[in-house]
């Protein structure tokens, strides 16, 4: 039996790489067999010829994970712009088939699968309407919502809830991430817990001299170990 966690975002660029990857380095510190999955990427760099996928890298400097490219980034586009216009520039279109194949084999050789998804919920992956969240209902993952602390979080948080609910999906906890602990961002906690009916929060503090796509690691490792309880996010995994 395999679990799994998606890790979605209330927009791009607000910490879900972060949280994979701490959370990979976590689970492989505590000898969990954990597969990390990026399913589509943007923005990906050539190294020595090889197209790959920053998240993947960055969380592969972080972990330790290492698994072929191809079973863990199936989708892979050089232009940094979404994943439907990147399909199309590229002439690769996003298939469904092919990323359940891939999650067949990581099944099959993983216990726990963190995933993560490109941009925010309601992103297209084609021009016919297929959105991000609809590949992860098929895919059979509940989700951990990554969101800013600063102000707006209260208005993306709900709405990604709304849009997941909509489309079937389970928000199983959320992180706000670059916590500080201000008046504001206590109350945005306290309004999205209420408003949303979901109880758990992880606050995860401002981290430093993190920077993904440039590999730069600062305290990330630490941080996790220090403040992120692993096995509450264990219970927030669910079979898929
Ligand atoms: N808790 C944090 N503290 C400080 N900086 C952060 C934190 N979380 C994210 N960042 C900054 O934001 C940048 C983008 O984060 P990250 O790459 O995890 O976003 P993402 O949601 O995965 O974006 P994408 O949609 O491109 O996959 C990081 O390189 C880092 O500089
Ligand atoms: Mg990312």
């Amino acid at each position: 039996m395999t679990k799994g966690l998606y890790i979605i975002g209330t927009d791009t660029g607000v910490g879900k790489t972060v949280v994979s990857a701490g959370l990979m380095h976590l689970m492989l510190t505590k000898k969990r067999k954990s597969a990390y999955f990026k399913p589509i990427a943007s923005g990906a760099v050539v190294v020595n010829g090889v197209t790959e996928a920053t998240d993947a890298m960055f969380v592969r400097e972080i972990s330790g994970f290492m698994e072929h490219k191809e079973n863990i980034t199936p989708f892979v586009y050089q232009n940094e712009v979404a994943p439907h216009l990147a399909a199309s520039l590229e002439k690769m279109p996003i298939r469904v088939d092919v990323i359940k194949d891939r999650l067949r084999f990581l099944k099959e050789r993983y216990k726990w699968i963190i995933a993560e998804g490109a941009g925010g919920l309601a992103v297209p992956l084609n021009d016919e309407g297929y959105m991000q969240y609809d590949l992860i209902r098929e895919l059979g993952f509940a989700c951990l919502l990554v969101a800013r602390a600063g102000l707006g979080t209260i208005n993306h948080s709900l709405l990604t809830v709304q849009v997941a609910r909509r489309a079937g999906l389970k928000i199983k906890g959320i992180v706000i991430s670059g916590y500080t602990g201000s008046i504001m961002e206590k109350d945005s906690v306290r309004t999205i817990q209420r408003l949303s009916g979901i109880p758990s929060v992880i606050n995860l503090k401002v981290l430093t001299g993190v920077d993904t796509g440039k590999r730069q690691t600062g305290n990330l490792k630490e941080v996790f170990e220090t403040s992120v309880n692993m096995d509450d996010v264990m219970t927030m995994m669910e079979e898929i």
